[in-house]
């Protein structure tokens, strides 16, 4: 059965979530906040969820940023259903929708001043995608500004994400709790995603090797493999069977970070992104030992 919708205030201007939070705020309310671009799903759920337990007030930003979409096809194509969003944050348990329009987050355009996350934005998703994460880490830097919360929350999903914002937040000192929550998954182990809504059957069908992958990958650490090559090559090895694959990379690094490995020692974070058809997916697995 669907949980039951709670109240769920809209909130499109700054100034109507300063005065939304103005009270909880002097009263020393905990603020969680999620931030998302929209198109809900199970993911955003359980983030929302979590927020839930661990706070009094709860957040959810839906705001569709234009500056981390470095290929305006990607952006165009992005599911916009504000009402669906809506009602979805409603059953999760969010108190408040905070859905700003692009001139309320970026009067006069996007700034002058932007946040860099050197290195750690130029590797890996960020090599693929130049400048997705300076405007990743400008806009949750913003958010952060704008919301003002005790702890954000965000998807493993998302691994170089979750580093590139856990070092933000204390490269700039900020004042926020960053909480990192499980990859939801399918029950064929697909990592759930906005974008799987844009799979054929077919592709769908074979998606499900990334988590394969990774899991091979796994067994490979876990049979005490330390070379790195042979971690990844294992990896390799299940994604390139799935011809309608088209792998990028698939990597082992140390867990929360980035830099590539050649032996493994200590927990490690394995990492995969592949083409399947015209949609680009990524998805990973720590193994904690
Ligand atoms: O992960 C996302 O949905 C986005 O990158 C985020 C964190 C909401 C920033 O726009």
């Amino acid at each position: 059965m669907e949980p039951a919708a709670t109240d769920c205030e809209l909130v499109e201007s700054i100034g109507g979530l300063d005065r939304l939070l103005a009270g909880p705020r002097r009263r020393g309310s905990r603020i969680g906040f999620v931030p998302t671009l929209g198109g809900l799903h199970g993911g955003h759920g359980s983030l929302i969820e979590t927020a839930r337990r661990d706070n009094d007030i709860v957040v959810v930003s839906v705001f569709l940023n234009p500056t981390q979409f470095e290929d305006p096809r990607d952006l165009a194509r992005y599911p916009r259903d504000l009402a669906a969003d809506r009602s979805f944050t409603a059953r999760a348990g969010a108190d408040v929708m905070f859905a700003p329009s692009v001139e309320e987050v970026y009067p006069g355009g996007p700034g002058i001043v932007t946040v860099d996350p050197g290195v750690l934005g130029s590797v890996f998703e960020g090599a693929a995608r130049p400048g997705h994460f300076r405007g990743v880490a400008t806009v949750v830097t913003k958010l952060l500004a704008i919301v003002s919360p005790s702890s954000a929350y965000f998807g493993e999903k998302d691994y170089q994400q979750l580093v590139i914002v856990r070092q933000l937040v204390a490269d700039l000192s900020l004042p926020v709790g960053i909480v990192a929550c499980p990859t939801v998954r399918d029950p064929d182990g697909l990592a759930v995603s906005t974008r799987n809504a844009f799979l054929g059957p077919e592709e769908r069908r074979a998606a499900t090797v990334l988590h394969r992958a990774l899991r091979a990958g796994k067994d490979a650490v876990r049979a005490g493999t330390s070379d790195a090559n042979a971690i990844e090559e294992a990896m390799r090895a299940t994604a390139e069977a799935e011809s309608a694959v088209a792998l990028e990379y698939a990597s082992v690094v140390a867990d929360g970070r980035l830099e590539p490995l050649s032996t493994v020692a200590g927990d490690v974070a394995l990492l995969i992104a592949a083409r399947v058809g015209a949609v680009r997916l990524i998805d990973n697995l720590r193994v904690v030992r």
